[in-house]
């Protein structure tokens, strides 16, 4: 055939192909949800989270430990807030010694160079299950985003070094951002959820922590899966109000959303791979219809190659420990 080349030379065998590679993992990119409950030596199934599971703190900070013996350098703090603790305003979320406070403490001391981000959203502590104040069966901005940046003060005060709003409230990150600022927290980051879309794939996270809405549906302020240039209008914004760090959420099924962001911003961009793309994967290998370890790492590299710096995974422990084999 006389080819001026052959594109095939490239993938001869395993040597070239490793040689080539344009993409890889490393442990550095992962950041590790945590999911923590109340109570002693305890750990809990999530069920349709199959393999992830719920930690009393004891247990949560030996685990931390671990993340960190397996060279990951980042966990995301959610907590399991009681029942009787819930109410409209999230008053338990800026309690100093709550249940988030108390981790953000205990793990940092236990492991001080282990990076901690926390959750900012009123969901887990809202009866209602919604990340804002409701009324009249609206969810209010302003309202809310006075009470997130007393959390996030909160949060700063216990030692996170990043605070992650979740909430897609408008004008949240340049509120937090004062906060801290005023209140002398000047080393505190914050990694915005900026393009946070009003996924189905939430659905398990939900099961995780009890935040399922108690009415209605999170359209109103989380974004329309049909949109891509609303993305950028959301990152933009936030890295103008002073995100340190914009995240873009889901993660597989929004790979060209994670890209676009990529283009268009000088801040790391983090992403997602969320509850919902964990338990597909989960439940489909266990079905024998996936090979696990291939599949997960196939959708992780998707993530990393479409332009995320951060990858925020329940796979993120095995994942280590794949590369640590390596
Ligand atoms: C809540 C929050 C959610 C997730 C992270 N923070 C759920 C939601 O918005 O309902 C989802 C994470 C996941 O599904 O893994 N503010």
């Amino acid at each position: 055939m006389h080819l001026h080349r052959r594109n095939r030379t490239l993938r001869k065998n395993e040597s070239i192909r490793k040689m080539v590679e344009e993409t890889t993992l490393r442990t550095e990119d992962f950041i590790v949800p945590m999911f923590i409950i109340e109570g002693h030596r305890k750990e809990e199934d999530i069920p349709s989270m199959p393999g992830y599971k719920r930690y009393t703190l004891d247990v949560a900070v030996e685990m931390a430990i671990k993340y960190r013996n397996l060279g990951l350098r980042s966990v995301l703090l959610f907590v399991k807030c009681k029942n009787e603790l819930k109410d409209n305003t999230g008053a338990e979320a800026l309690n100093p010694e709550g249940l988030m406070q108390r981790s953000i403490r205990a793990i940092k001391t236990a492991v001080p160079d282990l990076v901690v981000m926390t959750d900012v959203a009123l969901d887990p502590y809202s009866t209602y299950g919604h990340d804002g104040i409701v009324a009249d069966g609206e969810i209010l901005n302003d309202p809310t985003v006075e009470v997130l940046a007393e959390m996030a003060v909160s949060h700063a005060e216990a030692g996170a070094d990043f605070v992650a709003p979740s909430d897609m409230m408008d004008g949240r990150v340049g509120a937090i951002r004062r906060a801290l600022e005023q209140s002398g927290h000047t080393r505190t980051g914050i990694l915005a959820y900026s393009a946070k879309y009003a996924s189905c794939f939430y659905g398990p996270f939900r099961d995780a922590l009890d935040s399922a809405p108690g009415f209605g549906d999170k359209k109103t302020y989380q974004m329309n899966p049909a949109n891509r240039i609303e993305a950028i209008k959301e990152v933009l914004d936030d890295v103008k109000e002073g995100a340190d760090i914009v995240m873009v959420k889901p993660a597989v099924h929004y790979l060209d959303i994670i890209r676009e962001v990529k283009n268009q911003v000088h801040v790391p961009v983090a992403a997602y791979h969320v509850s919902g793309e964990y338990s597909m994967i989960k439940a489909a290998s266990e079905k024998g219809w996936l090979h696990y370890q291939s599949a997960v790492l196939e959708a992780t590299l998707a993530i990393k190659r479409a332009g995320a710096d951060l990858i925020a995974s329940y796979f993120a422990p095995e994942i280590a420990g794949w590369l640590q084999e390596r």
